[in-house]
């Protein structure tokens, strides 16, 4: 099994990844995370824990940072409403908070694995991950790998050039590129193939548990959100984060030299993507291009159904 860290801020597409992490039966999720970015860090951290509650997930979940390394935060009310996870009615969260802050909880949490164990899944701005860094520069040497989403090597979500994870806090997100740990990057490119289409969110309805009705609750407001884009359905990229980090399968790839926009006078929180070796840098990220789509739906069926509620 693959033991795994998921930093998040939900957000819909993170609410499916928390799912997948706790629900495949590859997967010891060994805590969740919270940092700002599709809302401020009180919603997403208060998203996290209802979301743990209607599905029974019991891990530590701690709040993370409440805004980027140096920058002015930005939210995403567009995707995912005001609460951050708009759509169905939110469980009052059972589930206890860690009081640890994310960041320490990440370093404690790896240093307590044998080396080379732990894989950090983060599905929001890089934040914490490049605190956790640079609070325990060691942690490069101890951790798995680190697979995001987060970037893209065509163009951007929010901007022409930047993807919203990256344009959060390119500083963290430069960070995180740099550290001298096994780096795959899930960006838009492979996540604008994974649309929640109606044919899966009917696979999700057939369960029938109180879950499948939230799952779907949630599919429905990320429709109308990705349609009021030009989308026939919603891109549900954190899902494919944690995919990529359980199933070598699922997903195909390429490596490259990734860094980070910071000072771009259009282009900041771009992730530029060097396949070829233009800039002289060792290919040491690994960047996903295709997807198995059938493969990422049955195991979300299958986690969704293995969670019960
Ligand atoms: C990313 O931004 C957020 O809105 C989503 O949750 C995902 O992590 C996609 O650009
Ligand atoms: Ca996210």
């Amino acid at each position: 099994t693959e033991k795994i860290i998921l930093d998040c801020d939900p957000g819909h597409d993170d609410a499916l990844a928390i799912l997948l992490a706790a629900g495949d039966p590859r997967c010891e999720l060994l805590a969740v995370t919270t940092v700002a970015g599709n809302q401020t860090i009180d919603k997403v951290t208060r998203n996290a824990r209802a979301v743990c509650t209607i599905a029974g997930v019991d891990v530590p979940v701690a709040r993370g940072a409440a805004g980027p390394l140096v920058r002015e935060a930005i939210v995403a009310p567009d995707y995912h409403g005001e609460s951050g996870l708009d759509g169905p009615v939110l469980p009052t969260p059972t589930v206890g908070l860690d009081e640890r802050r994310a960041a320490e909880l990440i370093v404690e949490t790896v240093l307590s694995h044998e080396p080379g164990t732990v894989t950090l899944v983060p599905t929001g701005p890089l934040t914490n991950i490049a605190l956790a860094l640079a609070l325990e520069p060691r942690l490069a040497g101890l951790v798995k790998r680190v697979v995001l989403m987060g970037g893209s090597y065509t163009r951007g979500n929010r901007t022409p050039a930047a993807e919203f994870n990256i344009l959060a806090d390119p500083e963290a997100a430069e960070a995180v590129f740099a550290g001298s740990w096994p780096v795959t990057m899930v960006g838009l490119d492979l996540t604008h193939q994974a649309l929640a289409d109606d044919a899966f969110r009917g696979r999700v309805r057939a369960l029938g548990t109180p879950l499948a009705a939230f799952v779907d609750e949630l599919l429905e407001f990320f429709t109308a959100a990705y349609a009021a884009r030009g989308f026939p359905a919603p891109a549900v990229h954190d899902l494919c984060a944690v995919a990529a980090a359980l199933d070598p399968g699922v997903m195909t790839y390429r490596d490259a030299f990734v860094t980070v926009e910071t000072a771009g006078r259009w282009t900041t929180g771009m992730t530029v993507t060097d396949f070829d070796g233009d800039l002289g840098r060792p290919l040491t990220t690994s960047v996903a291009v295709g997807l198995d789509r059938d493969r990422l739906w049955d195991m979300t069926v299958a986690a969704i159904a293995a969670l019960g509620g």
